[in-house]
């Protein structure tokens, strides 16, 4: 499977990176409108092929995209030290609508994978651009969320992350939506873990594990600039169950027909992608305090939208 990557900054090279050792793909073409930065990253990925899979990693343009089945979209700015995705919004759009404009004549039937942020208004402006289906137009959302929410799980109870089973829902930034009420330890609720292992999650620790998913990005830009590793492996995972046709439950973002009444906004759901892109959605059972949280989620995204529609 041939993947582009357009935007080689620390999260489209990290993208490429995970890929290459993953296997996720045989090809992989970088983009950048810097050329050096791309040309340089694409000998550094290759030069890592003899100790991974077999992938070809190479810099080239837009035409050089051609054939490709998956374009993940990582162009423009990030976040500075207590900037909010949401902050991006107009510099990262005027970018995206050049982006389309180059690809929708090389690539019309790719799947356009979206990493940017914000990245809900980034996929719902990809949408627009493009005219593409909301299910080939996905961005990576909250699947980055629902990892950090695993792994805090997963640690407080003593259990890999991949046995938690549980999601973010809703704008990956400061709204979404941890949802505990649904949260399973292997095919357990939480509470009946609790009673057979002693190992609680009390309000407070429930709260705190929120709240450290919320601002993991906060914290790790604070520390280093910006984050890149784990939206690379995540980005890696969503291309992954497209290359294979997988049907995996992902929580991704495309623009959602209706949520909690709020018509047409980008969010993420649990969604089951494969080789089409989006092939469904999951509406998981939510408590009130959670569907009230999800609807303000959707509220928040849905009053960003006339900055892309205008
Ligand atoms: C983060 C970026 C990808 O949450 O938004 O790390």
């Amino acid at each position: 499977m041939k993947i582009g990557i357009v935007g080689t900054g620390m999260v489209g090279s990290s993208a490429a990176f995970a890929m290459a050792l993953r296997g996720t793909a045989s090809e992989i073409v970088l983009v950048d409108r810097n050329a050096d930065l791309a040309s340089a990253h694409a000998q550094d990925i290759s030069h890592a092929v003899p100790f991974a899979r077999a992938v070809t990693v190479r810099a080239g343009d837009y035409a050089d995209l051609a054939g490709a089945r998956i374009v993940v979209l990582a162009a423009g700015v990030g976040q500075k030290p207590g900037e909010t995705r949401l902050a991006l919004l107009g510099r990262n759009a005027a970018v995206f609508r050049q982006v389309v404009e180059q690809l929708m004549p090389v690539v019309p039937d790719a799947l356009f994978l979206i990493a940017s942020n914000p990245v809900d208004l980034m996929t719902y402006a990809v949408r627009r651009f493009s005219g593409l289906p909301a299910s080939r137009v996905i961005g990576s959302g909250t699947i980055l969320d629902t990892a950090r929410f695993r792994v805090l799980v997963g640690e407080h109870l003593g259990i890999a992350p991949r046995s938690v089973h549980a999601y973010v829902l809703g704008e990956h930034g400061d709204s979404e939506v941890a949802v505990w009420s649904s949260a399973m330890a292997g095919n357990v609720p939480l509470e009946a873990f609790a009673a057979q292992t002693g190992r609680t999650l009390t309000a407070d620790k429930r709260a705190e594990i929120s709240d450290a998913v919320r601002n993991a990005a906060y914290t790790i830009i604070s520390g280093k600039g910006s984050t890149y590793y784990g939206i690379g492996a995540g980005l890696a995972r969503i291309a992954e169950a497209i290359g294979a046709d997988e049907r995996a439950v992902l929580s991704v973002s495309t623009v959602t027909a209706d949520v909690e009444g709020i018509e047409d906004v980008p969010l993420s759901l649990p969604r089951i992608v494969g080789a089409e892109g989006v092939t469904a959605e999951l509406r998981p059972d939510l408590d009130a305090d959670e569907r009230a949280a999800l609807r303000k989620s959707a509220e928040t995204i849905a009053a960003l939208k006339p900055a892309i529609d205008e």
